[in-house]
């Protein structure tokens, strides 16, 4: 599948360029592949960043491998995005480029803002380079994460109070794109996404690990998941609905800054608790703190654990938005469900519970 992976250095950028085009920064992460599917269908000319790896990032990709342009580059480097810049010369940037991991940003703070909070005036700076500063149009992958514990619902007016690496590298990068947007009149949004979740999120995420596992449990699983936190309340939506508002958000003719978030809370046990009821497990939890375990109601196996080493030193206790502006200047709204992403998301992991209908 891999062998068809169509990659080009900066160098050998020579093709006419159709009407629209994109570039996509992060275009092999969840939100990356998603966007680059929707502007594909759109009749988009899409362009990848793709950071060097010594390992194929792209399954994310495989199906829309032969119809993307794939660029080795990263936001840590201005002349190698000066150099793309001018010669894709795209419509529209979606800089989803980031280290994303919350927890990760605490044993790398600098390498995080290196690329979440440098990377953006890297990009920034390089379209003014190449002059297409007043024709393309720029979007930054902002986050809910900002907001730390401002009290719930979060909504464009709520003062910022990051509580992590990561939050206070999205809040510089979310200044400067307002900064670039009000001194040169760029057309710059930030898009504050809160959680979105589905099957291509990565492993490291709470949702997706305990998506996983249930796929492993499924096929015989021994050994407990271990999770840390699970009173944390977050906001999730499905992928798919926060890439069309991104896009959305660059169709309008001035730019701004938007909240999109669905507007309800769970806790993470309770997402543990939906997931795993799909597949016919009742969860009984018992026990206190980092002692506290979950077990088959039927079978009476362990399948998750308390583990302290999964706390944060930091922690945002609850996220839950307000979209009310998104909602009605952009006419976005949530399509998926909380109960239809965690269905998504567990059948993907899960692909045997759909011969089986085990699942209500
Ligand atoms: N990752 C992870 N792993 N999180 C866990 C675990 C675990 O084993 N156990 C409990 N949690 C809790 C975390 O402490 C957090 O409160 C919650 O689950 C969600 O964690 P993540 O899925 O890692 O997401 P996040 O909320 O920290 O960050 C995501 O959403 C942000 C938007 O608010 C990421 O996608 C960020 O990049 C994004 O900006």
């Amino acid at each position: 599948m891999y062998s068809v992976i169509f990659c080009m250095t900066e160098f050998s950028l020579g093709m006419i360029l159709p009407s629209r085009s994109a570039l996509i920064t992060g275009i092999t992460g969840q939100d990356g592949s998603t966007l680059a599917s929707l502007l594909l269908d759109k009749g988009y000319k899409v362009f990848g960043l793709r950071p060097y790896a010594s390992v194929d990032d792209t399954k994310n990709l495989i199906s829309i491998l032969d119809d993307i342009i794939l660029i080795d580059g990263d936001v840590t480097d201005t002349s190698n995005l000066t150099r793309i810049l001018e010669r894709t010369k795209p419509d529209e940037i979606y800089n989803l480029a980031a280290m994303t991991h919350v927890g990760v940003s605490f044993s790398m703070p600098e390498a995080t803002c290196n690329i979440n909070a440098q990377g953006v005036v890297r990009l920034l700076e390089a379209m003014r380079t190449v002059g297409i500063d007043k024709s393309a149009r720029f979007y930054q992958a902002s986050s809910s994460e900002m907001f730390g514990n401002a009290p719930a619902p979060q909504s464009e007016e709520t003062p910022f109070a990051p509580c992590s690496p990561y939050g206070c590298s999205k809040l510089y990068a979310y200044w400067m794109v307002r900064t670039y947007r009000q001194a040169y009149g760029m057309h710059a949004s930030n898009g504050i996404l809160f959680n979105h979740e589905g099957p291509h999120r990565g492993a490291e995420f709470v949702t997706r690990k305990v998506t996983r596992a249930l796929g492993e449990f499924l096929s015989g699983r021994k050994e407990p998941l271990p999770l840390g936190n699970l009173e944390a309340r977050r906001d999730w939506g499905h992928a798919h609905d926060y890439m069309r508002g991104a896009w959305m958000m660059l169709q309008q003719e001035r730019a701004d800054d938007y909240v999109l978030a669905t507007g309800q809370t769970r806790s993470v046990r309770e997402f543990v608790n939906a997931a795993f009821s799909l597949a016919g497990f009742a969860l009984v939890w018992e026990g206190q703190g980092t002692h506290e375990v979950a077990r088959d109601a039927i079978s009476g196996q362990v399948m998750v654990r308390v583990d302290e080493a999964l706390f944060r030193p930091l922690e945002i206790d609850q996220l839950k938005g307000d979209s009310s502006k998104a909602r009605s200047i952009l006419g976005w709204e949530p399509e998926i469900s909380f109960e239809a992403m965690v269905e998504d998301m567990v059948l993907a992991d899960a692909p045997s519970l759909l011969n089986k209908k085990r699942y209500a």
